[in-house]
């Protein structure tokens, strides 16, 4: 695709992208949300892949924004160059995004870890929040995003003093599903990315959707969304096929319909 800063690569139905700009540990420039951005929504949209796996390296998730390129930033330029909504690409992703985690994974690494659905991490992993050190804040959700996470006292005490969180932490406070062995990072994620795609792709995304409502509303206007939702599976062949396969002891063959 001419991609510079990421690359990419499709393992059956799993789309796999790697941001790749090791000399900077992967530092989210402009040009790399761009480029990640797109890969994103090609990826989302086509019918092919059911789940997608973003990762790193094995020295950095991502070090965070590139620091360089917000340094000489004025206000103005942060308002009107839309400095920010371009990073809201991941997390408005219908279909499933693992984030694969090892090494750092700090601010807007950190925030783009946490804007996918869930955070595979390697036992090298390290989470943290040190933008108060460069005088500003997380701003890709961060505050908000680590908060639910975590909970108030952890997301406060680590965006107040950017102190680091290791893997076993991270996995202690619920901010990752699970800690894997470093070598083993990519095989688990994938494994874990090709279960996901061989379910019903609608099923799955309608799942997505459902369980992001619980940080969007109510816990009854949630129980109900997630009820009309779960009442309208009856309307999609795969419902019938999935509770056939039980029925009949084989495995299901879903179509996505
Ligand atoms: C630009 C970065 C970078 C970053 C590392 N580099 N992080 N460049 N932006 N966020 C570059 C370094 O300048 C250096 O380049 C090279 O990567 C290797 O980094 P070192 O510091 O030499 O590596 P090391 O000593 O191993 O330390 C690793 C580290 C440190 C602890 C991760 O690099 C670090 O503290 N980085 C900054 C982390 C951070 O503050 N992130 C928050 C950013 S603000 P050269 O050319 O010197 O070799 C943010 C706001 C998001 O994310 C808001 C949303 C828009």
């Amino acid at each position: 695709q001419g991609y510079e800063t990421i690359l990419t690569e499709t393992r059956g139905r799993v789309a796999l992208i790697t941001l790749n700009r090791p000399q900077a540990l992967n530092a989210l420039c402009a040009q790399l949300m761009t480029e990640l951005n797109d890969a994103l929504a090609r990826f989302d949209a086509d019918p092919a892949i059911g789940c997608i796996v973003l990762t790193g390296s094995e020295k950095a998730f991502a070090a965070g924004a590139d620091i360089k390129e917000l340094q000489p930033t004025t206000y103005p330029q942060s308002y009107t160059g839309d400095l920010i909504t371009p990073w809201d690409g991941v997390a408005n992703r219908r279909k499933p995004i693992i984030a694969a985690v090892a090494g750092f994974a700090l601010g807007g690494g950190c925030e783009v870890a946490m804007m996918c659905d869930f955070i595979i991490a390697a036992d090298t992993a390290k989470f943290g929040q040190p933008e108060i050190r460069l005088g500003v804040m997380p701003g890709a959700g961060g505050t908000q995003r680590l908060t639910r996470l975590v909970g108030k006292s952890k997301a406060m005490e680590m965006c107040l003093t950017g102190r680091m969180m290791d893997a076993a932490e991270a996995e202690r406070a619920g901010l990752v599903s699970r800690v894997v062995p470093a070598a083993e990072l990519i095989a688990e994620a994938m494994k874990a990315a090709e279960t996901i795609a061989s379910m019903s792709l609608p099923i799955v995304m309608m799942t997505k959707e459902s369980v992001n409502r619980s940080y969007e509303t109510t816990l009854a206007e949630g129980i109900r969304f997630e009820r009309r939702v779960f009442q309208a599976m009856f309307a999609t062949a795969d419902q019938k096929e999935g509770m056939s396969a039980f029925v009949d002891k084989r495995k299901p063959a879903f179509r996505n319909g």
